[in-house]
């Protein structure tokens, strides 16, 4: 479980860290992550079944809203930021038919992604400077991205249609905030370092949002954070995951 034990109010205040994501014990990660989803045993079609039934259509919680969002899109360009070696598109291939797709990730990633994925997925490690995404996805990297305001202003300005924001703890009332997270992939011993993360307001990130033309159409709280922020003062604690889905204003 990750935790956290630091509060920054502003990023001069954090440390100056690397990063975690081109360490070997990150990339030993994605490539055992990627062989995973790339060979599928019987158990794992079980424990895929046990998922159908749980969260539906086969989705984790927190993919789930996608199988709607992609099909509202109709095989318009997609962009993934934080997209990792392909990932999320490995899950929803499906139901992606011949859909451009983009990833933005690290240089690690994007490697091992293009080895696994070919010229199926364009990869790259900057984001895109012109296109229209009829659907953009960031899954479990908002926190990362440290400069958020300009990074979702351009983001908006690549979208056409729809931005789904998932899996970055948000801090429910009040005042972004930074803090330090260790990097530890589900189910590794090694640590791949720490990272300043950035905890954005539900408030402000709306706001940026619509500031980008955006406008916040369904929220959902797919889990609690608390737990993970027990060791800072009660008033940061009420954090939570949330599924986002933001649609361009008319
Ligand atoms: C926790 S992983 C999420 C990976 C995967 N998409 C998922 O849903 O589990 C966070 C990802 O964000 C990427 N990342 C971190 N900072 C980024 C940035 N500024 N721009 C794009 N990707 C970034 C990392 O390289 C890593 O692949």
């Amino acid at each position: 479980m990750a935790a956290f034990n630091h509060i920054f109010h502003d990023l001069s205040e954090a440390p100056d860290l690397p990063s975690p994501w081109e360490t070997p014990q990150w990339v030993s990660y994605i490539n055992y992550y990627a062989g995973k989803l790339s060979r599928v045993t019987m158990a794992d079609r079980a424990r895929e079944l046990a998922r159908v039934i749980r969260f539906g259509n086969g989705l984790p919680r927190t993919m789930s809203p996608l199988k709607e969002l992609v099909q509202r899109n109709h095989g318009a360009p997609i962009l993934d930021v934080g997209g990792g070696f392909g990932d999320n598109f490995i899950l929803l291939r499906k139901l992606l038919g011949d859909t451009p797709y983009t990833v933005v990730d690290g240089a690690e990633s994007c490697r091992i992604g293009m080895q696994l994925l070919g010229d199926r997925v364009r990869f790259q490690t900057d984001m895109p400077t012109e296109g229209q995404y009829g659907l953009s996805i960031l899954i479990g990297t908002l926190q990362y991205i440290l400069d958020s305001t300009p990074f979702i202003s351009a983001l908006s300005g690549l979208s056409s249609d729809t931005i789904f924001v998932s899996r970055s703890p948000l801090r429910r009332t009040g005042d972004d905030f930074y803090s330090v997270q260790e990097i530890k992939a589900h189910g590794q011993a090694d640590s791949a370092g720490k990272c300043v993360v950035r905890i954005r307001g539900v408030a402000n990130l709306v706001g940026d949002f619509a500031r980008g033309g955006f406008d916040l159409v369904e929220m959902k709280e797919v889990l609690s954070y608390r737990d993970q922020m027990s060791a800072l003062p009660e008033e940061y604690r009420d954090c939570a995951y949330f599924n986002m889905t933001f649609r361009k204003s008319r």
